[in-house]
């Protein structure tokens, strides 16, 4: 039987770093469930869509022109959109914005959970997202909940956009990641919220390694705890 491991968390938590770090670690896959939103996302933009426009959107989905799909090479996830790799292309503020907005929608969030189920059944994987342990993997093996406090997110992103030459101030993208957690929490369809049977991993006093380390520990003695 595949192991599965869900994490879900908010937006600047380091979900997709530090789950990158642990499937390494374990020798299993890691699946961003993120960067599927952000190629469906990128896919509106694209065809001038406002992702606010839920009718338009949905058109677009139902007419099933939002082809999504992803890759792996050693082991790294590519993200594809219309059989383009669009990894890179999806990692700016404005697609995880217009992520955010369209992932409200039933008509996205039913193909993206049935096509990341269908990925996970394959072989052992990690999961990061919003409802995995929620919604796409109800009975995953071990359920993570990584958070941490919104101003060491809001931190943790400026840091990111300074590294880049970026000079937006510290109260915009603290106002950012506020709107994004408010967006994420309190839609309608699957809002992102910590599973009952998920640990909590608090990351706030935590470096990048420690948070590592937490993780594997849960995800060891969780699972050895299942055998
Ligand atoms: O993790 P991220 O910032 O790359 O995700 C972008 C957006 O996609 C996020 O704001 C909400 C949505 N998302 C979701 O609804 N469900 C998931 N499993 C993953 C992401």
């Amino acid at each position: 039987m595949p192991l599965t491991i869900a994490l879900d968390g908010p937006v600047g938590a380091g979900k997709s770093t530090v789950c990158d770090a642990v499937a390494k670690r374990l020798g299993i896959l890691h699946l961003d469930t993120g960067a599927m939103y952000r190629a469906a996302a990128l896919k509106v933009v694209r065809e001038g869509i406002s992702p606010e426009d839920a009718e338009a959107v949905c058109r677009l989905a139902e007419k099933g022109q939002i082809r999504v799909s992803v890759r792996y090479a050693d082991d790294r996830q590519m993200t594809l959109l219309d059989g383009e790799d669009v990894s890179a292309l999806i990692r700016t503020q404005e697609i995880g914005q217009a992520a955010s907005a369209i992932s409200r929608y039933p008509c996205i969030r039913k193909r993206m959970v049935a096509l990341q189920q269908e990925i996970a059944r394959s072989e052992s994987m990690l999961l990061d997202g919003r409802d995995i342990g929620t919604v796409v993997l109800k009975d995953a093996d071990v359920k993570i909940y990584l958070t941490s406090s919104v101003e060491v997110r809001a931190q943790r992103r400026l840091k990111q956009l300074r590294e880049k030459g970026d000079q937006t101030p510290y109260e915009k993208v603290l106002g950012e990641v506020k709107a994004r957690d408010e967006q994420d929490m309190t839609r309608e369809t699957d809002p992102l919220r910590q599973a009952e049977d998920a640990v909590l991993v608090d990351s706030s006093s935590l470096t990048f390694d420690e948070t590592v380390e937490v993780i594997l520990d849960t995800i060891r003695k969780r699972h050895a705890g299942k055998e």
